[in-house]
Protein backbone atom coordinates (compact mmCIF):
# COMPACT_ATOMS: atom_id res chain seq x y z
CA UNK A 1 0.00 0.00 0.00
CA UNK A 2 1.99 2.97 -1.05
CA UNK A 3 -0.69 4.63 -3.70
CA UNK A 4 -2.16 6.99 -0.95
CA UNK A 5 -4.87 8.87 -1.32
CA UNK A 6 -5.38 11.69 1.08
CA UNK A 7 -1.55 11.69 2.49
CA UNK A 8 1.60 12.37 0.91
CA UNK A 9 5.02 10.64 2.02
CA UNK A 10 8.61 11.83 1.30
CA UNK A 11 12.43 10.93 2.90
CA UNK A 12 14.76 13.73 3.09
CA UNK A 13 18.00 12.17 4.87
CA UNK A 14 17.21 10.32 7.82
CA UNK A 15 13.79 12.15 8.15
CA UNK A 16 10.31 10.75 6.85
CA UNK A 17 7.71 13.73 6.00
CA UNK A 18 4.29 12.79 6.27
CA UNK A 19 1.93 15.98 4.96
CA UNK A 20 -2.54 14.91 5.51
CA UNK A 21 -3.20 15.29 1.78
CA UNK A 22 -7.22 16.22 1.97
CA UNK A 23 -7.91 19.84 1.53
CA UNK A 24 -11.67 19.54 0.10
CA UNK A 25 -12.11 18.87 3.91
CA UNK A 26 -9.20 20.73 5.57
CA UNK A 27 -7.49 17.16 6.00
CA UNK A 28 -10.14 15.53 8.24
CA UNK A 29 -9.37 12.17 9.91
CA UNK A 30 -11.61 9.81 7.84
CA UNK A 31 -11.01 5.94 8.03
CA UNK A 32 -8.70 6.34 4.69
CA UNK A 33 -6.85 8.88 5.72
CA UNK A 34 -6.29 6.85 9.34
CA UNK A 35 -5.03 3.73 7.97
CA UNK A 36 -2.78 5.39 5.35
CA UNK A 37 -0.91 7.58 8.22
CA UNK A 38 -0.65 4.19 10.33
CA UNK A 39 0.68 2.71 7.59
CA UNK A 40 3.35 5.42 6.21
CA UNK A 41 4.33 6.08 9.90
CA UNK A 42 4.93 1.82 10.48
CA UNK A 43 7.11 1.59 7.39
CA UNK A 44 9.59 4.53 8.38
CA UNK A 45 9.19 3.38 12.10
CA UNK A 46 10.50 -0.51 10.87
CA UNK A 47 13.40 1.76 8.64
CA UNK A 48 16.85 2.44 10.30
CA UNK A 49 17.51 4.80 8.07
CA UNK A 50 14.58 7.23 9.24
CA UNK A 51 15.96 8.46 12.78
CA UNK A 52 12.51 11.06 12.69
CA UNK A 53 9.31 12.03 11.14
CA UNK A 54 8.04 15.27 10.57
CA UNK A 55 3.94 14.90 10.39
CA UNK A 56 2.27 18.31 8.56
CA UNK A 57 -0.89 19.47 7.24
CA UNK A 58 -1.63 22.42 4.66
CA UNK A 59 -1.34 26.28 5.51
CA UNK A 60 -5.32 26.37 6.32
CA UNK A 61 -5.51 23.34 8.27
CA UNK A 62 -3.25 20.68 10.33
CA UNK A 63 -6.15 19.04 10.60
CA UNK A 64 -10.05 19.98 11.63
CA UNK A 65 -11.15 17.04 13.39
CA UNK A 66 -12.11 13.50 12.85
CA UNK A 67 -14.39 13.42 9.26
CA UNK A 68 -18.05 14.63 10.87
CA UNK A 69 -19.48 13.31 7.43
CA UNK A 70 -18.38 9.68 7.76
CA UNK A 71 -19.36 9.64 11.36
CA UNK A 72 -22.44 11.44 11.81
CA UNK A 73 -24.71 8.52 10.87
CA UNK A 74 -22.56 5.98 12.46
CA UNK A 75 -23.94 3.40 15.84
CA UNK A 76 -22.21 2.66 18.52
CA UNK A 77 -21.69 -0.69 17.61
CA UNK A 78 -20.09 0.33 14.24
CA UNK A 79 -17.69 2.84 16.02
CA UNK A 80 -16.53 0.16 17.96
CA UNK A 81 -16.23 -2.82 15.98
CA UNK A 82 -15.22 -1.10 12.89
CA UNK A 83 -13.46 1.57 14.86
CA UNK A 84 -12.20 3.88 11.60
CA UNK A 85 -9.50 5.50 14.02
CA UNK A 86 -7.54 2.75 15.47
CA UNK A 87 -4.80 3.25 12.74
CA UNK A 88 -4.36 6.21 15.62
CA UNK A 89 -3.43 3.86 18.48
CA UNK A 90 -0.86 2.38 15.88
CA UNK A 91 0.38 5.45 14.81
CA UNK A 92 0.76 7.14 18.54
CA UNK A 93 2.21 3.64 19.13
CA UNK A 94 5.56 4.57 16.55
CA UNK A 95 9.18 4.16 18.59
CA UNK A 96 10.69 7.01 15.91
CA UNK A 97 9.65 10.32 17.56
CA UNK A 98 7.77 12.42 15.22
CA UNK A 99 7.54 15.87 14.95
CA UNK A 100 3.85 17.48 14.66
CA UNK A 101 4.37 20.99 12.44
CA UNK A 102 1.14 22.67 12.78
CA UNK A 103 -0.31 25.73 10.91
CA UNK A 104 -4.20 26.05 10.97
CA UNK A 105 -6.65 24.20 12.09
CA UNK A 106 -5.91 21.45 14.44
CA UNK A 107 -9.05 21.15 16.08
CA UNK A 108 -10.97 17.59 18.03
CA UNK A 109 -8.85 14.86 16.28
CA UNK A 110 -6.59 17.45 14.41
CA UNK A 111 -6.18 18.46 18.23
CA UNK A 112 -5.80 14.96 19.71
CA UNK A 113 -3.21 13.90 15.99
CA UNK A 114 -1.11 16.22 17.23
CA UNK A 115 -0.90 15.32 20.66
CA UNK A 116 0.49 11.68 19.68
CA UNK A 117 3.41 13.20 18.60
CA UNK A 118 6.10 13.97 20.12
CA UNK A 119 6.93 17.82 19.97
CA UNK A 120 4.89 19.94 18.39
CA UNK A 121 6.05 23.49 16.50
CA UNK A 122 3.16 25.88 15.59
CA UNK A 123 2.85 28.07 12.91
CA UNK A 124 1.66 31.49 14.38
CA UNK A 125 -1.50 30.97 12.31
CA UNK A 126 -2.43 27.52 13.97
CA UNK A 127 -5.73 27.13 16.24
CA UNK A 128 -5.84 24.03 18.73
CA UNK A 129 -9.17 23.42 20.44
CA UNK A 130 -11.43 20.55 21.34
CA UNK A 131 -14.76 21.78 20.07
CA UNK A 132 -16.56 18.11 20.23
CA UNK A 133 -19.67 19.35 22.59
CA UNK A 134 -20.62 21.58 19.68
CA UNK A 135 -21.48 18.26 17.77
CA UNK A 136 -23.09 16.43 20.68
CA UNK A 137 -19.97 14.29 21.58
CA UNK A 138 -16.78 14.64 23.70
CA UNK A 139 -13.55 14.00 22.33
CA UNK A 140 -12.67 10.44 21.44
CA UNK A 141 -9.33 10.26 20.51
CA UNK A 142 -7.02 11.35 23.80
CA UNK A 143 -8.18 15.07 23.93
CA UNK A 144 -9.78 14.76 27.37
CA UNK A 145 -6.44 13.45 28.55
CA UNK A 146 -3.92 14.31 27.12
CA UNK A 147 -4.47 17.39 26.65
CA UNK A 148 -5.20 17.21 30.40
CA UNK A 149 -1.86 16.28 30.95
CA UNK A 150 0.01 18.85 28.95
CA UNK A 151 -2.03 22.11 29.96
CA UNK A 152 -3.45 20.99 33.25
CA UNK A 153 -7.35 20.35 34.35
CA UNK A 154 -9.11 23.40 34.53
CA UNK A 155 -7.39 25.13 31.24
CA UNK A 156 -8.14 21.37 29.32
CA UNK A 157 -11.87 22.09 31.21
CA UNK A 158 -12.68 25.07 29.90
CA UNK A 159 -11.77 23.76 25.96
CA UNK A 160 -13.47 20.43 25.97
CA UNK A 161 -16.54 21.98 27.91
CA UNK A 162 -16.81 25.48 26.07
CA UNK A 163 -15.62 24.10 22.48
CA UNK A 164 -13.23 27.51 22.60
CA UNK A 165 -10.51 27.25 20.68
CA UNK A 166 -7.03 28.73 21.21
CA UNK A 167 -4.68 30.53 19.04
CA UNK A 168 -0.71 29.37 18.79
CA UNK A 169 0.12 32.19 21.53
CA UNK A 170 -2.15 30.50 24.02
CA UNK A 171 -1.07 27.43 23.16
CA UNK A 172 2.27 27.92 24.09
CA UNK A 173 1.83 29.76 27.20
CA UNK A 174 -0.39 26.88 28.56
CA UNK A 175 2.81 24.36 27.61
CA UNK A 176 0.60 22.52 25.10
CA UNK A 177 3.48 23.88 21.63
CA UNK A 178 6.91 23.78 22.41
CA UNK A 179 7.88 26.53 20.14
CA UNK A 180 5.80 29.11 17.65
CA UNK A 181 7.33 30.22 14.75
CA UNK A 182 5.84 32.51 11.58
CA UNK A 183 3.98 30.65 9.26
CA UNK A 184 7.14 31.07 6.43
CA UNK A 185 9.53 29.46 8.58
CA UNK A 186 7.36 26.33 9.99
CA UNK A 187 8.56 23.91 7.65
CA UNK A 188 12.44 24.89 7.73
CA UNK A 189 12.00 25.02 11.81
CA UNK A 190 10.07 21.22 11.52
CA UNK A 191 12.79 19.95 9.21
CA UNK A 192 15.90 21.49 11.69
CA UNK A 193 14.01 20.11 14.80
CA UNK A 194 13.71 16.63 13.05
CA UNK A 195 16.83 16.80 11.83
CA UNK A 196 19.10 17.22 15.10
CA UNK A 197 16.57 14.31 16.49
CA UNK A 198 17.86 11.98 13.53
CA UNK A 199 21.05 12.71 14.09
CA UNK A 200 21.54 11.16 17.28
CA UNK A 201 21.61 7.30 17.89
CA UNK A 202 18.42 5.65 16.96
CA UNK A 203 17.72 3.05 19.90
CA UNK A 204 18.54 5.93 22.18
CA UNK A 205 15.94 8.16 20.60
CA UNK A 206 13.90 5.28 21.10
CA UNK A 207 14.76 4.87 24.34
CA UNK A 208 14.27 8.26 25.46
CA UNK A 209 10.82 8.25 23.90
CA UNK A 210 9.84 5.34 25.58
CA UNK A 211 11.18 7.17 28.87
CA UNK A 212 9.07 10.11 28.15
CA UNK A 213 6.23 8.46 27.23
CA UNK A 214 6.14 6.67 30.59
CA UNK A 215 6.09 9.79 32.12
CA UNK A 216 2.40 10.23 30.58
CA UNK A 217 0.74 6.38 31.48
CA UNK A 218 2.42 5.28 34.95
CA UNK A 219 2.87 6.98 38.51
CA UNK A 220 6.33 8.77 38.93
CA UNK A 221 7.82 5.99 41.02
CA UNK A 222 7.52 3.24 38.02
CA UNK A 223 8.17 5.79 35.76
CA UNK A 224 11.76 6.39 37.44
CA UNK A 225 12.49 2.77 38.34
CA UNK A 226 11.97 2.58 34.20
CA UNK A 227 13.99 5.24 33.60
CA UNK A 228 16.70 3.66 35.42
CA UNK A 229 16.33 0.58 33.92
CA UNK A 230 16.93 1.88 30.12
CA UNK A 231 19.28 4.21 31.42
CA UNK A 232 21.63 1.26 32.97
CA UNK A 233 21.11 -0.68 29.55
CA UNK A 234 21.99 1.97 27.65
CA UNK A 235 25.84 1.35 28.42
CA UNK A 236 25.39 -1.94 26.46
CA UNK A 237 25.34 0.55 23.15
CA UNK A 238 28.58 1.08 21.39
CA UNK A 239 26.92 4.41 20.67
CA UNK A 240 26.82 5.01 24.68
CA UNK A 241 30.87 4.43 24.40
CA UNK A 242 31.14 6.30 21.51
CA UNK A 243 29.26 9.08 22.32
CA UNK A 244 31.07 9.18 25.69
CA UNK A 245 34.80 8.49 24.05
CA UNK A 246 33.99 11.77 21.90
CA UNK A 247 33.15 13.57 24.70
CA UNK A 248 37.03 12.99 25.85
CA UNK A 249 38.65 13.50 22.46
CA UNK A 250 36.26 16.58 21.83
CA UNK A 251 35.28 15.43 18.82
CA UNK A 252 31.69 15.23 17.20
CA UNK A 253 30.87 11.71 17.55
CA UNK A 254 29.78 9.21 15.59
CA UNK A 255 26.92 7.30 16.16
CA UNK A 256 26.73 4.12 14.25
CA UNK A 257 23.29 2.99 16.02
CA UNK A 258 24.12 -0.03 17.64
N1 LIG B 1 -15.17 16.69 8.97
C1 LIG B 1 -15.60 16.68 7.69
N2 LIG B 1 -15.50 17.75 6.87
C2 LIG B 1 -14.95 18.87 7.38
C3 LIG B 1 -14.48 18.94 8.69
C4 LIG B 1 -14.60 17.79 9.51
N3 LIG B 1 -14.13 17.74 10.77
N4 LIG B 1 -14.00 20.19 8.91
C5 LIG B 1 -14.16 20.87 7.74
N5 LIG B 1 -14.72 20.06 6.82
C6 LIG B 1 -15.08 20.41 5.43
C7 LIG B 1 -16.30 21.31 5.38
O1 LIG B 1 -17.48 20.56 5.50
C8 LIG B 1 -16.12 21.96 4.04
O2 LIG B 1 -16.51 21.06 3.03
P1 LIG B 1 -17.69 21.48 1.99
O3 LIG B 1 -17.15 22.69 1.31
O4 LIG B 1 -17.79 20.27 1.12
O5 LIG B 1 -18.88 21.77 2.82
C9 LIG B 1 -14.61 22.10 3.93
O6 LIG B 1 -14.05 21.18 4.87
C10 LIG B 1 -14.13 23.50 4.32
O7 LIG B 1 -14.65 23.80 5.60
P2 LIG B 1 -15.48 25.12 5.93
O8 LIG B 1 -16.22 25.60 4.72
O9 LIG B 1 -16.31 24.85 7.15
O10 LIG B 1 -14.29 26.14 6.24
P3 LIG B 1 -14.30 27.40 7.20
O11 LIG B 1 -13.02 28.10 6.99
O12 LIG B 1 -15.58 28.17 7.05
O13 LIG B 1 -14.34 26.79 8.71
C11 LIG B 1 -13.62 25.33 10.46
C12 LIG B 1 -13.25 26.05 9.15
C13 LIG B 1 -13.86 26.34 11.58
C14 LIG B 1 -12.44 24.43 10.84
C15 LIG B 1 -14.90 24.48 10.24
O14 LIG B 1 -14.73 23.70 9.05
C16 LIG B 1 -15.21 23.55 11.35
O15 LIG B 1 -15.75 23.97 12.38
N6 LIG B 1 -14.92 22.25 11.18
C17 LIG B 1 -15.26 21.23 12.16
C18 LIG B 1 -14.32 21.29 13.38
C19 LIG B 1 -14.74 20.26 14.40
O16 LIG B 1 -15.82 20.31 14.95
N7 LIG B 1 -13.86 19.29 14.65
C20 LIG B 1 -14.13 18.20 15.56
C21 LIG B 1 -14.63 16.99 14.79
S1 LIG B 1 -15.26 15.69 15.82
C22 LIG B 1 -13.88 14.89 16.41
O17 LIG B 1 -12.76 15.20 16.06
C23 LIG B 1 -14.21 13.74 17.33
C24 LIG B 1 -13.08 13.04 17.95
O18 LIG B 1 -12.41 13.52 18.85
C25 LIG B 1 -12.84 11.66 17.54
Amino acid sequence: MTDYTTILVEQRGRVGWITLNRPEALNALNSTLVSELAHAASVFDADEQIGAIVLTGSARAFAAGADIKEMADKTPVEMSLRNPFAGLEEFSRVRTPVVAAVAGYALGGGCELAMTCDIILAADTATFGQPEINLGVIPGLGGTQRLTRAVGYYKAAELVLTGRTMDATEAERAGLVSRVVPAGDLLAEAERVAEAIASKSLPVAYAAKEALRASQETTAAEGLRFERALFTSLFALDDQKEGMAAFREKRAANFTHR
